[in-house]
């Protein structure tokens, strides 16, 4: 479990907090999104949770070590592996493979584990075909899966992507959101910042940040019928939800806690009939 209390950060002095006693818990194998308008300190969270940033008041734990105990620094990057916004500020070797070795060198693992690990890791993401590439000829999307790839080489229990979706085009979003859930279901828990309320669908909690602290945590059904703090956020809801506000608001009876196109289909399908019903019995 990541466990983090009372976080307090600043870049700039303590009149400008960016993190205010901010509290959350991450559970291992949960599937997390976290959403928030710009600015709100998202990205500085996450740099907490693998000790790139440590706090300047209270604690973050990973899995009961302490970020700021430099004996479990190495275990803790291990456990904890960041996915950057922009990928091209992670990659670091002269090809795929290579790139996605230096962790596991980093962790001094003998040659015939890290080989392994890298063909394993890239198998995962499907990028096995691009191992003797060089990463700047990648596009967007395959050097993000690069990344995912240089993480899973530790092995690691959480990871944390920071808008690993931003401008990719629609079959590369559905590709990195393909290798999200798979992760999510070999047991890692992911903690998946976005912009794009379509990528969270496959999460089972929703955070939503505001001025440095959780305004709201829960399922995302139960988030997503909160129409007026979203709009006061200024977040948007997922399309399809949006629609079933709207038809509620215009007299439906109609559960509005509804996100995928599929079970709104259902639901208006439901009604429909309902209604004919009536109609048809008077
Ligand atoms: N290195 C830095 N030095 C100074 N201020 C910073 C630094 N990084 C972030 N900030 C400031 O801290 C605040 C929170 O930034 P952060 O990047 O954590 O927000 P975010 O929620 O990730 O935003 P976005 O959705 O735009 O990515 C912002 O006001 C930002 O300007
Ligand atoms: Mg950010």
């Amino acid at each position: 479990m990541i466990t983090i209390q009372n976080l307090s950060y600043s870049y700039n002095g303590p009149d400008t907090s960016v993190l205010k006693q901010l509290h959350l818990e991450i559970r291992e194998g949960e599937h997390v999104a976290l959403i928030g308008p710009n600015g709100c300190g998202k990205t500085t969270l996450i740099r907490h949770l693998n000790a790139l940033l440590t706090p300047q008041g209270g604690s973050v734990w990973v899995d009961g070590m302490e970020t700021t105990d430099q004996k479990h620094l190495k275990e803790i990057r291990r456990r904890v592996g960041l996915v950057f916004q922009n990928p091209d500020n992670q990659i670091v070797g002269m090809t795929v493979e290579e790139d996605v070795a230096f962790g596991p060198e980093n962790l001094g693992l003998p040659s015939a584990e890290i080989r392994q690990r890298v063909d394993e890791a890239l198998v995962e993401v499907g990028m096995e075909a691009f191992a003797q590439r060089a990463p700047h000829t990648l596009s967007g999307g395959e050097k993000r899966l690069v990344s995912i790839a240089g993480v899973l080489a530790m092995t690691p229990r959480y990871i944390a992507l920071d808008e690993p979706t931003a401008y990719l085009d629609p079959a590369g979003r559905q590709r990195v959101l393909k290798v999200i859930q798979k992760l999510h279901r070999r047991g890692i828990a992911i903690i998946h910042i976005t912009h794009d309320m379509n990528d969270l669908l496959d999460a089972n909690r929703l955070l939503v940040m505001d001025r440095g602290a959780i305004a709201l945590d829960g399922a995302p059904e139960a988030i997503f019928s909160r129409l007026d703090v979203m709009q006061d956020l200024g977040l948007q809801l997922p399309q399809v939800t949006l629609l079933l506000h709207r038809l509620r608001e215009s007299g439906w009876e109609i559960n509005t806690n509804i996100l995928t196109i599929e079970d709104a289909s259902t639901e208006i399908s439901s009604r429909m009939n309902a209604l004919k019903g009536a109609l048809d019995a008077s």
